[in-house]
């Protein structure tokens, strides 16, 4: 396939111009380069959003940018101990961050939350800091900066803080409302599926880049330990299709002990009536959250499809995704690749949900909004399961309308033909999403840098035997 060479240029040329400088060396791109005056905090590097520019420069075989990124990043993680809940954990790292100039020096200025909107901390930033060193790692065989001291010890902070104990005893991680690509409070809470495949992922790079310090280092020992029960949690739990939504109909109630079969105590009367409808013959998908008493049926898409491309997902699993996102491209993928989240939280939902959130209206922004970002996501995915037609008439409908709307932020209606209501224009991950997904289609051995070669090594034969006897299962 031949891609419009216009668009191309285009994009190519928004991303550079969103290129920012520390002390004369580029260190990341802005959010977004709108004119209008009310840009908030889209000036700034947010290390989310930085993730899908990183993966184009290493295709594209500009690594500086991405090594600079790191090397300054490093310094921004928190390393103290914190008692005071208004500091950032120990091995947080920022949102985002802005270049200051004072008296001549610049400097950078860190934001873990503290001065977002809602005071959202970002559970997100250190998983994807650590698939960024991995992308980096693999993409340009340095791993020298990987294994310096002082990297090795901002990964040992980051698992610090993700594999620590805490109230409850599931391998999936607990989670505030918006701490992640969703911001604003969207009901999702608790165990999300997007913040558990991008856990895994995290994990699964951790793996790769940790130096063992002894012979039974304990972090190598609990990333192992964890990806096992992650994996077989979120495969034995999460997976929807018709099958399984038959055998939930016919649930039984306050199970207690050993034997229960239903073990989150999901009342069936809460499976919704759009489900039982959209879910194909073929196909399933990983639901949007799991916790006591509580299923989200809903759609995500970024979390479905790094499951897939990252191996969360079992082959059949793979297969199914496929299979429901092709049969469904009309609510999905519409005219604008891709919608964030199906269906959209709509009345009185909408009002106890999103706390009446003007912004998240349904059908517009987080909630079921077109995210074009997403397109790098939907590219990889379709080249591992080698649906490529899947993501080339992706890429062909949103080179249509990009350049005319002036690459906004996301679009808005059941079929994302409108742009969004307050759409940011010139936003740096549209552009990025979409030339990382040409670069990828175009030459697919490049899904390396954000895939894993091997199958994950479930040597956690141990790890799936202590998960089932925590869930009882033989
Ligand atoms: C919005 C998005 C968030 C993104 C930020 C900058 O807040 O919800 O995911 O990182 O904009 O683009």
């Amino acid at each position: 396939m031949t891609f419009n060479e216009n668009v191309e240029k285009e994009a190519w040329q928004r991303l550079q111009d969103a290129t920012v400088n520390y002390n004369g060396k580029p260190v990341g791109t802005i959010a977004a380069a709108d004119p209008n005056p009310e840009t908030i905090n889209y000036n700034q590097v947010f290390i989310r959003d930085f993730v899908i520019s990183a993966m184009v420069f290493l295709m594209k075989g500009q690594s500086d940018i991405v090594r600079h990124f790191l090397q300054q990043t490093v310094y921004l993680q928190s390393t103290e101990k914190q008692m005071d809940c208004f500091k950032p954990g120990r091995g947080l790292m920022p949102a985002s961050f802005r270049v200051e100039t004072m008296k001549d020096k610049e400097k950078l200025v860190a934001d873990f939350g503290q001065n977002a909107i809602a005071r959202v901390a970002p559970v997100d930033s250190g998983f994807w800091w650590l698939y960024i060193l991995r992308a980096y790692t693999r993409a340009t065989g340095d791993d020298a900066l990987a294994k310096s001291e002082k990297f090795q010890k901002c990964i040992r902070l980051i698992l610090d803080l993700y594999l620590t104990a805490s109230f409850e005893m599931f391998p999936t991680l607990l989670v505030p409302d918006g701490s992640f690509m969703i911001d604003r409070r969207m009901g999702v809470y608790g165990h999300p599926l997007d913040v558990q495949s991008l856990f895994f992922t995290a994990l699964r790079s951790a793996k790769e880049l940790l130096v063992p310090r002894e012979k039974k280092d304990i972090y190598v020992w609990a990333v192992n330990e964890r990806l096992g029960h992650l994996l077989y949690h979120i495969r034995t739990y999460y997976w929807m299709n018709r099958e399984i939504l038959d055998q939930l109909n016919g649930y039984h109630v306050e199970e207690y002990g050993e034997n229960a079969i239903n073990k989150f105590n999901i009342y069936p009367a809460t499976v919704p009536e759009w489900l039982v409808n959209w879910l194909p013959e073929a196909g399933g998908f990983f639901i949007g959250n799991l916790g006591p008493g509580r299923m989200d049926y809903r759609f995500f898409s970024q979390g479905n499809l790094m499951s897939l491309v990252n191996d969360l997902a079992d082959k059949e699993q793979c297969r199914g995704l496929m299979d429901l996102i092709g049969k469904h491209s009309d609510d999905l993928i519409g005219r604008m690749p891709l919608k964030i989240c199906y269906p959209a939280l709509q009345g009185q939902d909408w009002k106890t949900l999103t706390g009446s959130d003007p912004k998240n209206t349904p059908w517009s922004y987080h909630n079921g909004g077109h995210w074009p970002f997403l397109l790098w996501n939907l590219a990889a995915a379709a080249i591992k399961t080698d649906r490529i037609h899947l993501a080339e008439n992706a890429v062909s409908l949103a080179a249509q309308r990009l350049v005319r709307d002036q690459w906004p932020e996301y679009y808005d209606g059941l079929d994302g033909s409108a742009i969004g209501k307050k759409a940011r224009r010139y936003q740096t991950w549209t552009a990025a999403g979409y030339l990382a997904a040409i670069e990828l289609l175009r030459q697919p051995e490049h899904l390396k840098i954000l895939s894993f070669d091997k199958k994950p090594d479930v040597q956690s034969c141990s790890s799936r035997k202590s998960a089932k006897q925590f869930f009882h299962e033989t």
